[in-house]
């Protein structure tokens, strides 16, 4: 087999990483997240330095709005990109909230270009859809220099009419065009020769950034992209964890250590600061409560795990052997903690913010009462005991907060769950009996919170090892069209069950009080 060219050290194009985390990563179900958890993906993204943040759809709702406003006003560095439909109202909302990013605001508009979402979901002849194209970019220019374009489903656009619509927005003032495969369908080779044609085809390519983004459906989104680049698109769209509408977008930080990995044949870089791609991964696992498979590429529980004794005995001889990146190139710490009973406030900060957790006073104040409890209770507290607190500590205000319970159960005994909670600062009491110390909990607190959400999951699973070890439970709760997933860990498995659907509880009431205020 014939071997790839080596790449000299500094031959490298740096390709632009457009995070949009907060927005299509958002759009994806059970991953909203609310102003505050948005600003502070927003905040590790900056550590990440990604060049642009993605931050909503301020027309979509007064919440997208005032996270994307607040984005753009708190952060410094990337440029801020606000998503808008091909419409002058969508193009004005979103500038609205972009202004406070100045000169770093960007403008992303988009309209379809494929047969099929033309005729069926547009219902707009392709000369209507061009028009307005052109149009939207005219609009954004007034507002912006910095305007991107998607032609929404390029990849199952006629090549000629993209062509076209490409043509035709960059000479309106597009300075980015997205050529996104909005449905997960194309294959590398596909896709790379999408990419050379426009570069080949359209005149005015070169007054121009191409970007791609692509979807997971067909599990292609990061092998896809770097196609592209290596056609010539110059910004790759991408999610932290590879979330996004169905089965996600491309995951950034495979992206990002392949081209680090792999620099001797890719004559490509990225700005990322790799060491923040695991705090960032586990940040939004924190606020999102879903968690990253154990197998996932780069950020996965086993991504660096070897369990098989040949492996071992090879990484003890020579880490190479079976390591192609470093766990601490990502910012995964080899040394596994050492915090205790005797750790203080400093070696606490130090740590969470190693893990990419800026708490204010309050937060951390709680965050470490509980680290403390916790260290009386466990010999060691790991990194992933301190991501269980912080998701406990830095919500958002909770209505509903559990006190105590207590749980008689057993093969003989029917059981029995007596659970006291504090709703709008009042303390209520109430006992019920179930299948179980879990279903007998469960049922009280719904009787006390008086709540008709359904439960649709319920996850069990241990945070680290040992018999010391927290439990985290996960559950996902429906009540009509809002669906969430909430998230408790204790020593105490019961308890985090408690925790955890309190916790979803009170997300629900939260999201619905939010619906409320934006209508
Ligand atoms: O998938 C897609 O096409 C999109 C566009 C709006 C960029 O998310
Ligand atoms: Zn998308």
């Amino acid at each position: 087999m014939a071997k790839a060219k080596t790449v000299a050290q500094d031959d490298h194009q740096i390709i632009r990483i457009f995070d949009t985390t907060l927005r299509d990563g958002e759009q994806a179900p059970g991953n909203s997240m609310n102003i505050e958890e948005k600003l502070r993906i927003a905040k590790q993204l900056q550590k990440l330095n990604v060049d642009v943040i993605e931050a909503g759809f301020p027309i979509a709702s007064d919440g997208d709005f005032e996270a994307v406003r607040l984005v753009a006003q708190t952060i410094k560095g990337p440029q801020i990109a606000g998503l808008c439909r091909s419409s002058e109202k969508d193009i004005d909302r979103a500038w609205d909230a972009l202004k406070y990013a100045g000169e770093r605001g960007r403008i992303h508009t988009f309209i379809a270009t494929s047969d099929i979402h033309m005729k069926y979901k547009l219902q707009m002849e392709p000369d209507k859809v061009l028009a307005a194209a052109v149009k939207a970019v005219k609009r954004a220019a007034l507002y912006t220099p910095n305007v991107e374009f998607s032609c929404e489903d390029a990849v199952r656009t006629r090549l000629p009419f993209l062509a076209e619509v490409v043509e035709a927005v960059i000479a309106a003032g597009a300075t980015t065009v997205n050529i996104p495969d909005t449905v997960g369908y194309t294959v590398p080779f596909e896709y790379f020769n999408i990419i050379k044609y426009l570069k080949d085809t359209v005149p005015n390519i070169d007054k121009a950034v191409i970007s791609v983004h692509c979807h997971n459906d067909l599990g292609l989104s990061v092998a896809n992209s770097i196609a592209a680049i290596q056609a010539g698109a110059g910004q790759v769209e991408c999610t932290i964890n590879g979330i996004g509408e169905r089965a996600g977008n491309c995951s950034l930080e495979e992206f990002v250590m392949i081209l680090r990995t792999r620099r001797d044949i890719l004559p490509f870089t990225t700005n990322i600061v790799t060491d923040h791609l695991t705090p960032a991964s586990r940040l939004l696992t924190t606020i999102t409560g879903i968690p990253v498979q154990p197998n996932k590429a780069v950020v996965g529980a086993n991504a660096f795990a070897h369990e098989a004794g040949i492996h071992q005995h090879g990484m003890l001889m020579e880490k190479s052997t079976y390591e192609i990146m470093t766990p601490e190139s990502v910012g995964l710490s080899a040394s596994s903690i050492v915090l205790g009973k005797h750790s203080g406030h400093h070696a606490l900060k130090k740590r969470l913010l190693e893990l990419g957790y800026d708490l204010n006073d309050e937060q951390f104040s709680r965050a470490f009462i509980r680290f403390k409890e916790l260290a009386d209770l466990k010999k060691e507290v790991f990194d992933e005991d301190l991501d269980a607190i912080v998701t406990d500590e830095a919500r958002e205000e909770d209505l509903y907060k559990l006190d105590q319970i207590t749980v008689t159960c057993g093969s003989f005994a029917v059981a029995t769950a007596t659970v006291q909670m504090e709703i709008n600062g009042v303390a209520v009491r109430m006992a019920e009996m179930g299948d179980g110390p879990v279903d007998s909990t469960f049922k009280a607190i719904k009787k006390l919170t008086k709540s008709k959400a359904t439960l649709s999951q319920y996850n069990v699973g241990s945070i680290t090892g040992g018999t010391d070890a927290q439990g985290e439970v996960t559950v996902r709760v429906s009540e009509g069209n809002h669906t969430v997933v909430g998230k408790g860990a204790s020593t105490d498995i019961i308890v985090a069950s408690a925790k955890a659907y309190i916790h979803a509880l009170n997300r629900l009431n939260n999201k619905q009080k939010r619906m409320v205020e934006a209508v």
